[in-house]
């Protein structure tokens, strides 16, 4: 629990900067799970800011990023390939061929075999070693609403009412939300090496005490994190005030 989001931030950058040192020491990649969304903003800003002033090099690093939009163009300003951009891969040296990003623009008959794609792809390269999270006021990670199995793996889901009104913000109006995203599954994630879940602010009171210390269950997909073995829960005072 820290005085403030900012300075949880940092420590959430300072562990996945030393995970990408040592896998650079064994001459390995580093691979990456990455969140979009208010939450991880100010760790992306430590990380570049390591990355211009601390000598971070990207060169070893493969992004997954957990979700996006379904439809949604990359060039449109809610897109999460547009975000993650803006954020972080355009201020470091990471190889473009290395970013990965759900794509939102498939016709929806090439879905099911791209999300299987996902999958793989990520097995591929060794797993995720750190998997940065936030949570939604539904207790979703990445887009698995409540009902989500820990089994669920990359696939196409519809978003909760709930979050499609917090999303309402970045579309102007609620009705232009897309209804439906690509998202990694629970299980997925849950095959993480390591996981950072990050909660800044009062919103996030509730659900995170539900997560932390309610019981495991669907109805709150996020506390199925209750169930692996190294988890680092970031948060600030804020976030932190339902718990016992
Ligand atoms: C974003 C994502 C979502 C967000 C969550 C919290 O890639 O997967 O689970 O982490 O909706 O969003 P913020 O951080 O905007 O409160």
């Amino acid at each position: 629990i820290f005085e403030n989001a900012q300075e949880g931030a940092i420590r959430a950058a300072h562990e996945i900067a030393s995970v990408i040192r040592s896998k650079q020491k064994e001459g390995r990649n580093a691979v990456l799970g990455l969140a979009t969304g208010t939450s991880p903003i100010n760790v992306y800003r430590e990380l570049v800011r390591l990355h211009k002033e601390d000598n971070l090099s990207f060169k070893n690093v493969i992004t997954f990023n957990l979700d996006e939009y379904y439809p949604m163009k990359p060039d449109e300003l809610q897109s999460y390939v547009y975000f993650m951009h803006e954020h972080l891969f355009n201020h470091i040296d990471i190889l473009p061929e290395n970013i990965n990003i759900p794509d939102g623009t498939l016709p929806i008959e090439k879905v099911k075999e791209y999300c299987l794609n996902y999958e793989k792809k990520i097995e591929a390269v060794g797993g995720i070693d750190v998997q940065l999270l936030g949570i939604g006021r539904t207790g979703h990670i990445g887009f698995n609403e409540p009902g989500s199995s820990n089994q669920t793996v990359t696939r196409l889901v519809k978003l909760d009412p709930l979050t499609i009104t917090d999303a309402a913000k970045d579309f102007i109006k609620e009705e232009f939300v897309p209804l439906r995203a690509i998202t990694m599954g629970v299980g997925t994630i849950m095959k993480a090496r390591k996981i950072i879940l990050l909660a800044w602010g009062e919103g996030k009171a509730k659900i995170l005490q539900k997560t932390i210390e309610g019981n495991i269950s669907d109805e709150v997909p996020a506390s199925f994190l209750q169930q692996h073995p190294n988890v680092q829960v970031i948060v600030d005072q804020w976030a932190a005030l339902e718990l016992t």
